[in-house]
């Protein structure tokens, strides 16, 4: 048993705090991991809010790399001492969607099944299946994917979560390829991470929508051809008149909300595509006039974690990282202490920051 600290969040809409939390040490198909780092996500404050679930309380925190410790009898994929970067969709290999070949659908994902506990017993819910603002965290082996050690933590473990669902949003899930037209809604740590992966795919027009200057600017610094201030603009003619009248091939929603669904929506092409990777709460609903559904074709997606892989697509995209040719420093606003969630969720609110970085 490992006694270490780590940010849990207690009841509903209570600030998080620092609390001592028991990590046993890893039985058959687990790993044991330092965490290095771990970035915060709007899905650590979306559990704090209860958002999510209600199975409080949450060890936070689901964005990190680390080093795996120790790992449980059985484990033959890493060996202590690994540089991981940790996932939450661990593919089990068996469920119809793998066996159909289509492993980033897995519907039977691994997590670890020993839980972290308070001092006094009760079990924690780790955010995502990972729990990773803690000293050392439990995992089911499959969460660990092993990457190049040169990338530093704190700008590897942001593939664990926010920046791979904006990539793969384009890359796997919209099949942005070259010469397509993309329009992101929501430029967060999410929607410039889509922007990344349109530009690394070949997309000839890329526009960035956002109701905040401060992510417009960092939107054009990730590439994107044009922004456009949906606070004062019609983001759906905007993206209509940057098209040729059209519409983007491909739009991806990266806010989580009705009204930007709708933009998303009408603002794509004749066959186009809608990706929705922003998490809605369980109240949203959207109402569409059922023929533009039917009348504009093409496809309407949902993308789980980019629909990536972890063991295909960390270690590639951590290569382009190293050969300079995806920037992942720019989204590291700043590195901060496990004292500082708080701050960190506040600064995410007022829109100060594209990813705070705990770094332990
Ligand atoms: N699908 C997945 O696997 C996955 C993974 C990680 C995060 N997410 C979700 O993606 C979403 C974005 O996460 P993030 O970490 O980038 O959050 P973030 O807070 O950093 O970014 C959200 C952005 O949306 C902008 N925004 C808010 N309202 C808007 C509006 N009406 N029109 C246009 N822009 C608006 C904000 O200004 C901000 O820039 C969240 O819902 C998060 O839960 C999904
Ligand atoms: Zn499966
Ligand atoms: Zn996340």
């Amino acid at each position: 048993m490992h006694e270490v600290r780590g940010v849990v969040a207690g009841t509903k809409g209570a600030r998080v705090s620092l609390e001592t939390v028991l990590v046993p040490d890893p039985g058959p198909g687990e790993a044991l991991v330092q965490v290095r780092a771990c970035g915060v996500c709007h899905t650590d404050l979306h559990y704090r809010e209860g958002g999510i679930n209600d199975d409080f309380p949450f060890l936070l925190g689901h964005e990190a790399a680390g080093v795996v410790e120790s790992v449980g009898r059985g484990v033959t994929d890493v060996v202590p001492g690994d540089y991981v970067i940790l996932n939450w969709r661990a593919v089990c290999g068996q469920c119809r969607a793998c066996l159909r070949g289509r492993p980033w659908y897995c519907f039977a994902t691994h997590n670890a099944t020993q839980r972290m506990t308070l001092a006094d017993g009760t079990p924690l819910a780790p955010a995502l299946g990972i729990g990773a603002f803690v000293e050392k965290t439990l995992v089911a082996s499959g969460q660990c994917t092993k990457v190049d050690q040169r990338a530093p933590a704190h700008v590897a473990g942001l593939l664990g979560c926010g920046v791979m669902a904006g990539i793969g949003a384009a890359i796997n899930t919209g099949n942005v390829g070259r010469g397509d037209s993309v329009a992101v809604i929501g430029c967060g740590g999410v929607g410039n991470g889509a922007i990344a992966g349109a530009v690394l795919a070949g997309a000839r027009t890329v526009i960035g929508v956002d109701v905040d200057q401060r992510k417009l600017g960092w939107a054009k610094e990730f590439g994107a051809t044009h922004t456009v201030d949906s606070s004062t603009t019609d983001p759906v003619e905007a993206i209509r008149e940057l098209t040729g009248g059209h519409g983007a091939d491909v739009v991806i929603e990266a806010v989580g909300r009705p009204e930007t669904y709708a933009q998303a929506f009408y603002a794509r092409d004749l066959a186009g595509t809608v990706v929705l990777v922003g998490v809605p709460t369980p109240d949203m609903r959207v109402e569409l006039p059922m023929i533009e559904v039917f009348g504009r074709g093409g496809s309407l997606k949902s993308s789980w974690y980019g629909d990536c892989l972890p063991s295909r697509d960390f270690p590639m995209l951590i290569d382009l990282y190293l050969q300079g040719r995806l920037d992942l420093d720019r989204f590291v606003s700043e590195t901060i202490g496990l004292d500082d969630i708080e701050e960190a969720f506040d600064k995410m609110h007022r829109g100060e920051v594209l990813r705070s970085v705990v770094v332990l």
